[in-house]
């Protein structure tokens, strides 16, 4: 072994794929990203510090990585790094942007199926020996107004494809260009006008002090009786206790959550309403998405360990 090699510190799961491109131009450690004091100490020795979700790379860890040169985050969403105190360092930060963005789109859609047609609460009644067909009686999509928030890659993704099963796609988002949302057939509309008349709701915003909160109490309100809400995103863009509340009081017909205010959990409010549907944090976990991931972000290492140019995904 070439003891000059760069050291690679992996903090959490990844696909393979990131051991297949790193090859052995680089030495491989691995740690459990969430056991901080473990953290700590093998980012001491770290040239680049590769983690999904679960690691929090805050000023701590990048100080204790003094050798650190690029933190990547295999996946999308980087609100589990504090990009300015990594650029203050002279640390790189790289993600994997498109990498899960059609995993994440079909798995809010699966969620809003399943929401839908009850999928979950009937495969339990079933399987505890019931053949309940009324009990579960859904909603069509087809015809319905599906509102999407925020209508970035994830979301455009979201709106096409609810697009082909008939939907009539609204959408709010400041900063989409309304000559690109007429393109896709998307009405641009305030995120009140979308609350109003959406029979369904997707969100699809990364999580900044700016959409931590955005849907609470107040917008929660002024939605359809019954509507249906997706949430692939991030946990807190909508307040977890007042989604459980609305569905409680029957205002929120129904919803679809694969992330939690915090992460991971094992308690919700959601977790004891029938008609909720709950994953825990799958929207990139697909095998494509992850395979992706894994490449993209191991080829941006390379670049930034050799001192190249790191060009966006
Ligand atoms: C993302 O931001 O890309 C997702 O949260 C991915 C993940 O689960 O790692």
């Amino acid at each position: 072994t070439n003891p000059s090699r760069p050291v690679v510190l992996i903090a959490e799961k990844l696909a393979s794929s990131v051991l297949d491109v790193l090859g052995d131009e680089v030495e491989i450690r691995h740690v459990d990203g969430t056991d901080r004091p473990a953290l700590l100490a093998a980012v001491a020795e770290a040239d680049a510090l590769l983690v999904r979700s679960a690691t929090k790379v805050d000023a701590e860890v990048l100080n204790a990585g003094n050798r650190l040169k690029v933190v990547a985050r295999a996946g999308v969403g980087l609100d589990n790094v504090e990009v300015p105190a990594a650029t203050q360092r002279g640390v790189m930060v790289v993600n994997a942007p498109t990498s899960n963005i059609v995993s994440a789109a079909e798995h809010a859609i699966a969620l809003l199926l399943a929401v839908a047609r009850r999928v979950p609460a009937a495969d339990a009644s079933l399987r505890a020996g019931e053949w309940k067909r009324s009990a579960f009686t859904g909603v069509e999509i087809n015809g319905k107004t599906v509102g999407v928030v925020g209508l970035g890659k994830i979301g455009q993704l979201v709106a096409t494809r609810l697009a082909a099963f008939g939907a009539k796609l609204i959408a709010y988002d400041p900063y989409v260009a309304p000559a690109r949302a007429a393109q896709l057939g998307i009405e641009l509309v305030s995120l009140d006008e979308l609350l109003e008349r959406a029979d369904a709701i997707s969100i699809h915003l990364p999580k900044t002090p700016e959409t931590k909160g955005l849907i609470g109490a107040e917008q929660l309100a002024k939605v359809k009786q019954g509507v249906l809400i997706v949430n692939a995103a991030r946990g807190g863009l909508i307040d977890e206790s007042a989604l459980a509340e609305a569905v409680r009081e029957g205002r929120v017909g129904g919803a679809g959550v694969d992330v939690f205010e915090a992460e991971p959990t094992t308690s919700s409010p959601l977790f004891e309403l029938p008609n909720v549907v709950v994953t825990p944090h799958l929207g990139a976990s697909t095998a494509e998405a992850q395979d992706r991931a894994g490449t993209d972000v191991a080829e941006s290492v390379l670049l930034a360990l050799r001192g190249d140019f790191v060009p966006d995904a």
